[in-house]
């Protein structure tokens, strides 16, 4: 089992599209172990965007993911950083393939509705950064 942290970005929020990013997520076998909305300041996304601080996008990316509230989860399952990534699709929607979130409903390659974690570092990084050990869940197998 692994667990990886992913967000609905304040544009998904706004599409109201909580409900089917997660749908996607469960409909793969994923299971949502911590979940929460919040609203970043710049500062805090910055923080957890730190890795891309000299990528001439970070200043946008910052600013877009602290204009309006995240949903932020944890998800467990088999192999859950490269699946939630499949699901997810490319960075750039014009690359991602059919059928992924971000074919269907992204705007732009920043503007890109959801994030995953992309290595098992980054996941515990991540992870920690949103949620403390008593904000995750234990889930039974059904
Ligand atoms: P995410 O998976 O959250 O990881 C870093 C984010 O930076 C990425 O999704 C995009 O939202 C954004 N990003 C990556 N590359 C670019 C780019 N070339 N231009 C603008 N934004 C980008």
């Amino acid at each position: 089992m692994e667990r990886t942290l992913s967000i609905v970005k304040p544009d998904g929020v706004s599409k109201n599209l909580i409900g089917e990013v997660i749908k996607r997520f469960e409909q793969n076998g994923l299971r949502v172990v911590a979940l929460k909305m919040v609203k970043l300041s710049k500062t805090q996304a910055e923080g957890f965007y730190a890795v891309h601080k000299d990528k001439p996008f970070f200043q946008s990316l910052t600013d877009f993911m602290s204009s309006g509230p995240c949903v932020v989860m944890v998800l467990e399952g088999k192999d859950a950083i490269s699946k939630v990534r499949e699901i997810m699709g490319a960075t750039d929607p014009k690359k991602a393939e059919t059928g992924t979130i971000r074919r269907d409903f992204a705007q732009n390659i920043e503007r890109n509705i959801v994030h995953g974690s992309d290595s098992k570092e980054s996941a515990s990084f991540e992870i920690s950064y949103f949620f403390n050990a008593l904000e995750i869940h234990e889930r039974r197998e059904e």
